[in-house]
């Protein structure tokens, strides 16, 4: 990356204290209504139920955003939040160079999460495909899309390990594997920011929640985190870590506490571990009033307090609270904040924007660059093979893939209702960008017949030979403040399967859900389960792609699958204990629920089956090479997700029974055998002892090379 020290060092020697703080603020547009009430005004009476929601709405859409121009011009604003067109980017941007002391470009960020126009599959989604060359197209292809909008920077990857399927942001990131996350963030990096950040299609990446957002306490959002620093560094850090690694340029601090300290206000997180230890030299945004926050969290006194904490903690941008923009000014004339500690938030800040080339050209984008990029039909391909790749096939007693002749009933308003295909944060995309089931059966010439609520179907039931069952979430039961308790299907999607199961017929699942569901029951009594999370756009055809058997699915889980909530947190990488889950009395299980998920870590069908075979691991100088045979045993090709996981028998702290530690996506045609290596080095099969330090012992290993973190051969050697 080129160094613009001393372009920065200039601007910051010309810069008064109240410019200084400026760059330090960023907002978001507000919301000023035609309505006569404040907008917290307004909420309260929809959740009192004195406005309906449809109330809401409509007095919302007559709202205008107010974009306090006038702090602008005053300098008082460095960066703006949740901006979107090229029109109003070029306008305010165009106050800020023209008409500002000096000139100094905004940044305009936005929660670029899955693909903007063109919305891909929920990142959670997008993981099941494990494949980063996916991973960084469709994030090259949301920053190009994004851009053209005038976004500069986007408030992503997540890549926050999530093992707990209450928490709604699970929807958000990569699934329970920190390894996972931090290949998937990693590939989002280099997708989102190219191979130049100052061209006009990059934005930089802001990766988040630093940190261990993933882990609140009970799966509730913003919750409490508390652990060993052992388990943060193992099962956690690694995931953001790989995401600087990658070159991100911002990082953004997570909502929760970690053993007692807000992420906002940690010294630990922001400049031991981020600045010092991995050497990140671009600029931290707290998450969305964060900071003003740590007076709930107990941490600060009054705003004032928590800016003169966050800041010297490392906090370099404040995002909406305004306790930077009341507050630094006197903070620095009262000697209590340094002058070099401003001075070093603003150089992060200036960096970043050099970078991005604002100050050579702070118009990136117009209107016809906007239109022009916006849904490609390349895109929309995009968009379909990502989908196809994120679907999981969880069971198929053989009715799947379905002929071409056979009669279908399709029941389930999530078939034809296409808002919903897009799931949590889909910003540059509405329902009328999406193709949903029903939409693609039309296009397709499908015969089918519908019913959105089930009820009076016994015609349909009669005369058709496969009925689909469509159920799971709406987009806004996952994503943020989205925790439930109960992660089972909704009663009325119980009493629907029930129902169906009384014709007689085969009845296929689809869910469409942002989290991992507690479905041992449909596990049961179903003919076949597709996964299909939220898929985005191009929903619709990718479904029918695979219901029809033009695409043979190759997806495998990123999270468990629990029998019931009560099992939550539950993942693949658990411990043994000293007395194992077992049939006797005494051993680590619970009284009314299996040990076991319905569906594993890893876990995935095909419309082939494969055969694993000649298990070896042999020793380099530095590393284990295992190697397996694979072979497709079935009559069609296929792609098969092989899994290598390692177990470190004896340690100094109890280590995990299975991590994933490498992967290879293998494509095979039927009868087709190939071998394939995994080359682990030693050293990433240490781990943190009790005094912190990070150990690779001699000892026994195991290693498990599978489909699944379940199904597995395996094989010992020692180091
Ligand atoms: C939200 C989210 C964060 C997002 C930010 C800006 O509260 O926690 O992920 O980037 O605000 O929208």
């Amino acid at each position: 990356m080129k160094d613009y020290d001393e372009r920065i060092k200039e601007l910051l020697g010309k810069m008064t204290l109240e410019e200084k703080v400026g760059q330090l603020q960023q907002c978001g547009p507000s919301l000023v209504g035609a309505f006569v009430v404040s907008f917290e005004e307004l909420l309260n009476m929809m959740f009192d139920g004195r406005i309906s929601q449809e109330e809401f709405g409509r007095l919302m859409g007559t709202a205008e955003q107010d974009f306090h121009e006038e702090d602008l011009r005053a300098g008082r604003i460095g960066s703006y939040n949740g901006v979107g067109d090229a029109e109003t980017v070029n306008r305010l941007q165009k106050i800020a160079v023209e008409e500002t002391r000096l000139g100094i470009p905004l940044l305009f960020g936005y929660d670029v999460i899955h693909g903007f126009k063109t919305v891909t599959p929920i990142p959670l989604a997008e993981s099941c495909a494990w494949e980063p060359d996916l991973w960084e197209r469709t994030g090259r292809m949301a920053a190009d899309e994004a851009t053209a909008a005038g976004v500069h920077m986007t408030f992503a990857p997540m890549v926050d390990a999530a093992k707990d399927a209450r928490w709604g942001r699970v929807s958000e990131g990569a699934g329970e594997d920190a390894l996972l996350n931090g290949l998937y963030g990693a590939a989002k990096v280099k997708g989102f920011q190219g191979e130049d950040l100052s061209r006009k299609d990059s934005m930089a990446a802001c990766v988040k929640h630093f940190a261990a957002y993933g882990a609140g306490e009970a799966g509730r959002d913003y919750n409490r985190v508390d652990m060993s620093e052992q388990r943060l560094y193992e099962e956690y850090l690694p995931a953001y870590k790989a995401c600087i690694d990658a070159g991100a340029r911002a990082v953004m601090p997570a909502f929760n506490d970690i053993n007692g300290v807000p992420c906002s206000v940690s010294r630990k997180l922001l400049r031991d571990i981020l600045r010092e230890d991995w050497g990140f030299d671009g600029m931290t945004v707290s998450d969305s009033n964060a900071i003003a926050e740590c007076v709930d969290h107990g941490i600060a006194e009054d705003k004032r307090d928590a800016a003169k904490q966050a800041i010297l903690a490392g906090m370099d941008m404040d995002m909406s609270s305004n306790s930077y923009i009341e507050n630094m000014k006197e903070l620095v004339e009262s000697g209590e904040v340094p002058m070099d500690v401003l001075d070093e938030a603003v150089a992060n800040i200036l960096r970043v924007k050099f970078e991005l080339g604002l100050f050579d050209d702070p118009y990136r984008t117009d209107s016809q660059r906007e239109s022009q990029t916006m849904g490609k039909p390349e895109y929309r391909a995009l968009g379909r093979e990502a989908a196809q790749k994120s679907m999981v096939l969880l069971k198929n007693d053989g009715v799947l893939p379905l002929a071409k002749e056979k009669k279908i009933g399709i029941i389930g308003e999530l078939a034809s209702d296409r808002g919903e295909m897009t799931g949590a944060w889909a910003i540059g995309a509405n329902g009328d960008d999406c193709i949903s089931l029903t939409d693609a059966c039309d296009a397709r010439g499908i015969p089918y017949t519908y019913s959105k609520d089930g009820k009076n179907i016994l015609k349909m039931a009669i005369e058709s030979d496969v009925l689909i069952a469509v159920i799971g979430e709406r987009k806004d039961e996952s994503g943020e403040a989205a925790s439930r308790a109960s992660i089972t299907l909704k009663p009325e999607d119980e009493e629907l399967l029930k129902g169906l199961h009384t014709f007689g017929k085969p009845v296929v699942v689809i869910l469409f859900n942002g989290r991992p569901l507690a479905i041992p029951q449909l596990n049961e009594t179903a003919s076949a389960i597709l996964e299909a999370w939220h898929p985005g756009v191009e929903a619709g055809n990718a479904l029918l792609d695979i219901l029809y058997g033009e695409v043979n699915p190759s997806g495998k889980l990123t999270t468990t699958f629990p029998y019931t909530t009560g099992q939550c947190p539950m993942y693949y990488a658990h411990i043994n204990t000293g007395r194992p889950g077992g049939r006797s009395k005494f051993t680590s299980k619970y009284l009314d629920t299996p040990l076991e998920p319905v569906y594993p870590f890893g876990y995935g069908l095909s419309y082939t089956s494969y055969e694993y075979s000649g298990l070896k691991v042999e020793k380099t100088e530095k590393a284990f090479r295992i190697s397996a045979e694979v072979k497709n045993t079935g009559d069609r090709a296929g792609d098969e997700i092989v899994q290598c996981y390692v177990q470190d028998v004896v340690a100094k702290r109890v280590r995990p029974v299975k991590e994933l530690k490498d992967f290879a996506k293998v494509s095979l045609e039927p009868g087709e055998e190939k071998e394939v290596v995994f080359e682990i080095p030693f050293e990433k099969l240490g781990y943190y002892d009790r005094e912190m330090n990070y150990v690779v012992e001699p000892g026994l290993f195991r290693f498990y090379v599978g489909g699944n973190s379940r199904d597995t051969l395996m094989a010992e050697s020692v180091l």
